[in-house]
């Protein structure tokens, strides 16, 4: 049985908007007239996200000496796009701290990775002087997305997908798309398309496992790309999947990541992500 695109669309209806304060911040941090008081007005509404935001902001992630203890600080201290990224990543945490059982992923993992993807794939972009570093922070965030809705038909056809790339020696997105219809980049994608997401987030989340299908930004999309290999192969919170997917050599090419300073990368990728205090929010 192939899902259907009415059932997709359902799915997608059911997942929850992203709050108003969030897309309030969003709006205001790309506004070059905000102020740092617009910013902290709109998030001191929320109390849960005041203190999230907080405490992102004081991890060791962003390395900032002195304790910042007001969201004026932050903004001020850390930048606007910063507390973009933070409101954002505070935002979707609840949906993807659940479970994902098709996925073989326990409560925290799939957010274990989510968020190392985003570090890791801002880790790159400033390592291959791609300015666009909070989007690639997102993308890295979002690109399992997909995984959320996916997991409840992947649980029913498990054992199908599991033998179509033991038979057929396919990856594992390519199992998705044969046996349930849609990969969970896709599904993804229109999860991010609900939210407003920009295209190229939108391709990003869509292509990070085939990043040579991009066509909007083949580099943001590459870079989500050898984020997610590099934090799957390292094993962090796993899932069924985890080793199942190939990394694309023109992804490397484009990025002039050689073998040298992939091994680099992998090494300096757990010193990145030692701040375990980070990843409970
Ligand atoms: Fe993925």
């Amino acid at each position: 049985m192939k899902l259907t695109l009415e059932e997709i669309t359902k799915d997608i209806v059911d997942v929850p908007a992203l709050p108003q304060v969030t897309n309030d911040i969003m709006r205001l941090t790309e506004d070059p007239d905000s102020t740092v008081q617009d910013i902290e007005r709109i998030v001191m509404k929320d109390q849960s996200l005041t203190a999230r935001i907080l405490r992102l902001a004081n991890s060791a992630y962003y390395g900032y000496p002195r304790r910042i203890s007001t969201i004026s600080e932050a903004s001020v201290l850390l930048g606007f796009q910063a507390i973009r990224s933070i409101t954002l990543t505070a935002s979707v945490n609840g949906l993807l701290v659940k479970e994902v059982k098709g996925y073989g992923l326990e409560e925290n993992e799939l957010w274990k990775q989510s968020l190392s993807t985003a570090i890791v794939s801002r880790h790159i972009a400033k390592k291959v002087k791609y300015a666009k570093v909070d989007k690639v922070y997102v993308a890295g965030l979002l690109r399992d997305i997909g995984k959320v809705i996916m997991s409840y038909y992947l649980t029913e056809h498990f054992n199908k997908i599991m033998e179509l790339i033991k038979k057929e020696g396919v990856d594992f997105l390519e199992a998705e798309e044969k046996i349930l219809g849609f990969n969970h980049g896709q599904v993804g994608a229109k999860v991010a398309k609900k939210w407003n997401l920009p295209d190229e987030l939108i391709e990003a989340i869509a292509y990070h496992h085939t990043p040579e299908k991009a066509t909007i930004d083949f580099k943001l999309t590459s870079i989500i790309h050898v984020a997610d290999a590099i934090v799957m192969t390292m094993g962090i919170g796993l899932g069924i999947d985890g080793m199942i997917y190939n990394c694309s050599q023109k992804a490397l090419e484009v990025l002039g990541i050689d073998s040298n300073m992939l091994e680099q990368l992998i090494s300096e990728t757990a010193d990145l992500l030692c701040d375990e205090d980070a990843f409970h929010i």
